[in-house]
């Protein structure tokens, strides 16, 4: 599956990426700003999900940001979609095969730090696997990574130190934390958001962390980040709603689409 769809890929687009970035919901936009942009649309892919969550367009993006060579997936997969964790990793694994060598991953999130507020960027330092399930759990495939990939460093501290150094230069505050990673698709209730924070939990979402378990198993190095789209449950006492999340998403998403392609252009 991953060998056809890079097949695929390379019969349209003619040169290796630098670097990945996944958007998550209402993060879409952060594709305006790339150079003669080829569209490859994951419909088309042999085998490839379909995204149907709300806010995901479904392709992938090459084109040219600031003189580098990037490649945006517009569109990602969630486990609460009813795909497998193979499923919801294989765009990862097919831009490793293509030659990817940095990924940078994004998402919204609900603050469960309550020093944050909704609009917060949060640099992930660490995450939390809360999902029930590892993607690499199977027969491992050598080719692909070790049975045993070490996870220390999962979130590449020398990517972390030029994404502070690109914040501090735009003026951009950027808050830092541990992200932990639920199935959803129900938000959490307060009690898990306060059983969340005294694990050591910052931010709450529904992906990002299968797709960097594969990504760190297949030598990829890592940068991500949370749009603290809102104070997950129980802290201000009011609903979750799915259009706040995306409001929130489309107003500050643009601050961090900045910081991204400076971190892009200083990498
Ligand atoms: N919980 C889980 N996922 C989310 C949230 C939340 O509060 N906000 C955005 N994605």
């Amino acid at each position: 599956m991953i060998d056809k769809a890079v097949e695929y890929i390379k019969s349209k687009v003619d040169f290796v990426p630098e670097v990945a970035i996944i958007l998550g919901s209402g993060l879409g936009n952060l594709t305006d700003g790339i150079e003669n942009p080829i569209y490859v649309d994951y419909k088309d892919i042999e085998n490839f999900p379909r995204s149907t969550a709300p806010g995901h367009i479904g392709r992938f993006v090459f084109g040219t940001l600031l003189g580098k060579k990037v490649v945006c997936m517009q569109g990602r997969f969630h486990f609460y979609e009813g795909y497998s964790m193979q499923q919801v990793v294989l765009p990862v694994r097919v831009l490793r095969k293509l030659g990817v060598e940095k990924l940078i991953v994004t998402n919204a999130a609900g603050g469960i730090n309550t020093a944050f507020v909704p609009g917060d960027i949060m640099m992930i330092t660490d995450h939390i696997n809360f999902m029930g399930t590892n993607v690499l759990i199977g027969k491992n495939d050598d080719m692909l990574g070790p049975r045993f990939p070490d996870m220390s460093f999962a979130y590449n501290p020398d990517l972390r130190e030029t994404a502070r150094k690109c914040a501090r230069e735009l003026g951009i505050d950027i808050k830092e934390g541990v992200y932990l990673g639920c199935t959803g698709p129900s938000y959490e209730t307060p009690a898990e958001i306060k059983a969340f924070r005294i694990l050591g939990a910052d931010a709450v979402g529904m992906s990002t962390v299968p797709e960097v378990i594969a990504a760190n198993h297949c030598g990829m190095k890592v940068l991500a980040f949370s749009l603290i789209t809102n104070m997950a449950a129980g802290i201000l006492k009011q609903k979750l709603t799915e259009e706040e999340v995306l409001e929130t998403g489309a107003k500050k998403g643009r601050e961090l689409q900045k910081l991204i392609a400076k971190i892009i252009w200083e990498m």
